[in-house]
């Protein structure tokens, strides 16, 4: 294993006033997203989209690396470019997502366990061979009555170091994401109390594992009010009791987290991010990992048009730099209104 590099990469991923773009949709899910423009989702019409994305004049700006479904790793750009040789000439990091999905936990109803451990060496070192130089795995945390169950974060934390510790030594940077669902009528506290129990799962797993902590990032949710509470916090306690958490939970060694939106509003997310660099010096750097906050708007102006295609990407592009202002503390809600 090659630490070093791992690190550097690590680092590159949070790199100052930059952050990931998830563009790693699975077939389901990506014609979930299509389905709300009426979009067929084609094999064609997903390179398309993607292939605008990618190509967005100046998104290396702010967008240090971008996680990839396997199908577009192996994809051309409409130019006929690999996806991770064309990214990559911009400077941008390409990375694929190796999970399998989440499943049913046998045994415990209503929890998930991500599967996708069996073959994941040979998986790994012939996605680095075409290019990927980091990796994402996503676990799922369901917050209900009485769960999650302390087996459910176990399962889930043990797998995530068994694939950090392929990822390194494949030469990969690992992205952990141990994601505890916003979904529910649960209150902040309760959010607060489940993600600290599973980052302290996650982070225990990785240790036994031996997983070299400054060549890895961590991918969590925020702390938040469940989407059915009827009192929902309000963003500087967001942020306070985000930070707070990951104070007591996550090594400094860690070079940076790199948030998820799941499901929060575009803007949401980037007064989110925004809040926390601006409570001032972190022991890491806290950063964007992105799926539908960065996408959203910019899959609404496409509308699977081809002359929508630069107004989509001008969309894109504006999403990228408030959240490239969010990684100072510097953004303010004035530069929507500027765009728009
Ligand atoms: P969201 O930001 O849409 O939650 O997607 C990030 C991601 O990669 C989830 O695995």
């Amino acid at each position: 294993m090659d630490g070093a590099r791992l690190e550097s990469v690590a680092r590159q991923l949070v790199a100052d006033g930059k952050g990931i773009l998830a563009a790693d949709e699975s077939a389901p899910t990506i014609k979930k997203r299509f389905d709300t423009i009426a979009v067929e989702s084609t094999e064609e019409n997903r390179r398309a989209y993607r292939n605008l994305l990618f190509t967005t004049p100046n998104a290396e700006k702010y967008i240090s690396g971008v996680i990839l479904f396997e199908e577009t790793l192996r994809q051309k750009s409409l130019d006929g470019v690999a996806f991770p040789q064309l990214l990559s000439g911009k400077g941008i990091l390409p990375g694929i997502k190796v999970d399998k999905g989440a499943k049913s936990l046998a045994g415990f109803s209503g929890e998930k366990i991500t599967e996708g451990l069996d073959g994941l060496r040979e998986r790994l070192a012939a996605c680095r061979d075409i290019g990927a130089t980091f990796a994402k795995w996503r676990a799922v945390i369901i917050i209900g009555k009485d769960i999650p169950s302390q087996f459910c974060i176990d399962a889930n934390a043990h797998a995530l170091a068994r694939y950090a510790a392929l990822c390194q030594e494949e030469g990969l940077v690992p992205i952990v994401e141990p994601e505890v669902l916003m979904d529910g009528p649960h209150d902040i506290q309760r959010c607060q109390d489940v993600t600290a129990a599973t980052l302290k799962g996650v982070f225990s797993a990785l240790f036994e594992h031996c997983v070299l902590l400054e060549g890895m990032l961590l991918k969590p949710n925020m702390v938040l009010s469940g989407t059915e509470c009827p009192k929902q916090a309000g963003v500087a306690e967001v942020a306070e009791r985000t930070v707070r958490t990951f104070r007591q939970v996550v090594p400094a060694a860690v070079p940076g987290i790199v948030f998820l939106s799941g499901g929060q509003s575009s803007e949401l997310a980037t007064e989110h991010l925004n809040a926390m660099n601006a409570l001032g010096k972190h022991p890491w750097e806290l950063s964007f990992s992105y799926g539908r906050a960065l996408q959203e708007h910019a899959l609404k102006a496409w509308q699977g048009r081809a002359d929508a295609v630069a107004a989509a990407q001008r969309v894109f592009h504006h999403r990228a730099s408030c959240n490239g202002a969010a990684r100072y503390g510097k953004y303010d809600k004035v530069m929507e209104e500027k765009a728009a």
